[in-house]
């Protein structure tokens, strides 16, 4: 998006700036003066009533603007971990098994460990972190229903890893005693339910750094005992106050770990203007709506970043349901050829630039393609002849009435429910913001 647009957009969200005083952050201004941090931005924590908690800045912030500087003692990363005995003294038998934890698991191990312990350095920090998520994870199982499968896809894959990771770690720390209250750890204390709110806190309030950017504040480096328990690399960060800035697409910020008055400091340097008082945004990633909704809970009208994944099922189900395709054969191969050569990878609807090559190809090999003969197929599919987008328009039209009807459907029997979670609501709206998106397309042929 060109710098213009993205301005634009920004005081577009703005438009009537509707917020109040926001409490819940107070203590955590004292927990960062702790560190050393000055409130260079003068920024305030406010309750917007288009995203929820926020931050705005009473002064004017202007382009290239560090909009927060974070000493990185502040934050909680793999030096924190490293540093911290009583942490090591509960998880260091891990390494003593094959399977090995993922960082986020061991970071949400650590909040978990932190929000128990009575003396916490982080504690006011923990407080601020929300008691609940509205990804489609935390759904009631009534909803879960009205949920489409590429959102249930994505969850059972969270929930995959998140019990991995639990019984990995109960499994090699079970009958460890908590030495301040005596209770077993993986029974008493950090309880699965707990284990999943910690995995979405971190999940959803994570930036990325590099590990060898804050191998200086590891005071025993001989030690390194925290990447001998882990499968994958030690990346990702908790950042206290920082992770208060909502995300917008039309935002534009880049991160800067930078050393000041012999302290590493980790900054965010906005490309974006704003006016006091007026919300600041920060980017999370170039993310669909899809992407926002199952790892953050939320969804955005417009989102300039979305797209429309289709799957072959979606497209079967479409043979299946409509009219038109009453009676008329489908050959096997056909599908089988796509499975085989991964051509139902990528396939996805664009609003405005229309259907992504894979999804062309599949539905071209599906409905127009005259033969069902693997070496004509692999002709049609990877030969540089055929012209797809004009001669399937027909047919992704039908794909997008066919999934408008179907979220419509799932929106309509949502809101019957008796009453909905946060996740639920959260549904409603990512569902509703994929209904508008796929009109969108389908108002290019209007
Ligand atoms: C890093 S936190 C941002 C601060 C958060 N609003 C809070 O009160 O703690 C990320 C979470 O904020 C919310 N969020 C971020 N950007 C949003 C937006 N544009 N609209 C609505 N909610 C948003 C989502 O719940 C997301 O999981
Ligand atoms: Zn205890």
């Amino acid at each position: 998006m060109g710098r213009t647009k993205r301005l634009r957009s920004i005081k577009k969200r703005n438009q009537n700036i509707v917020a109040e005083k926001c409490d819940s952050a107070i203590s955590l201004y004292h927990y960062m003066r702790q560190f050393g941090w000055k409130n260079e931005k003068k920024l305030t924590c406010l309750n917007f009533s288009t995203t929820g908690r926020g931050l705005c800045s009473k002064m004017t912030i202007l382009e290239e603007d560090p909009i927060i500087r974070l000493p990185l003692e502040a934050m909680i990363t793999i030096a924190t971990l490293e540093n911290d005995q009583d942490f090591r003294d509960l998880t260091e038998d891990l390494a003593n098994f094959d399977t090995k934890v993922y960082f986020q698991s061991l970071l949400a191990l650590y909040v978990l460990f932190q929000k128990h312990s009575n003396d916490s350095q982080f504690r006011q920090y923990i407080e601020s972190i929300p008691s609940s998520f509205s990804t489609p994870y935390f759904c009631q199982s009534d909803e879960l229903y009205f949920l489409p499968e590429i959102v249930l896809l994505q969850s059972v894959d969270q929930n995959r890893k998140i019990r991995e990771s639990y019984t990995a770690m109960q499994t090699a720390l079970g009958s460890k005693l908590c030495p301040c209250c005596g209770l077993q750890y993986f029974k008493e204390v950090f309880t699965l339910k707990d284990f999943k709110w910690a995995y979405f806190a971190v999940n959803s309030r994570s930036v990325f750094v590099n590990d060898y950017e804050i191998q200086p504040l590891v005071k025993d480096a001989s030690r390194a005992w925290v990447k001998k328990i882990l499968c994958d690399k030690p990346d990702m960060a908790l950042a206290p106050f920082l992770d208060l800035f909502n995300h917008s697409d039309a935002a534009l910020t880049e991160p800067l770990i930078e050393k000041e008055d012999n302290h590493l400091h980790y900054q965010l340097i906005t490309k974006n203007s704003y006016q006091p008082y007026e919300q600041i945004f920060i980017s999370y990633g170039n993310l669909t709506n899809l992407k926002l909704f199952t790892e953050y809970g939320f969804s955005l009208d417009d989102n300039s970043n979305d797209y429309f994944e289709i799957t072959l099922v979606d497209i079967e189900a479409l043979i299946k349901t409509e009219a038109k395709f009453k009676g008329v054969f489908f050959h096997s191969n056909k599908f089988k050829f796509i499975r085989e050569h991964n051509l139902n990878d990528q396939m996805f609807i664009h609003a405005t630039d229309g259907l992504s090559h894979n999804l062309q190809v599949v539905l071209y090999l599906i409905f127009k393609e005259p033969s069902h003969f693997p070496n004509v197929l692999n002709q049609t599919a990877f030969g540089s002849s055929v012209v797809f987008e004009q001669s399937v328009e027909d047919e992704a039209r039908l794909l997008c009435l066919f999934k408008i009807k179907e979220y419509q459907s799932f929106v309509d029997s949502l809101v019957k429910l008796k009453e909905l979670s946060s996740s639920g609501q959260a549904s409603v709206v990512f569902l509703k913001h994929s209904i508008s998106y796929l009109q969108k397309y389908l108002d290019k042929f209007v």
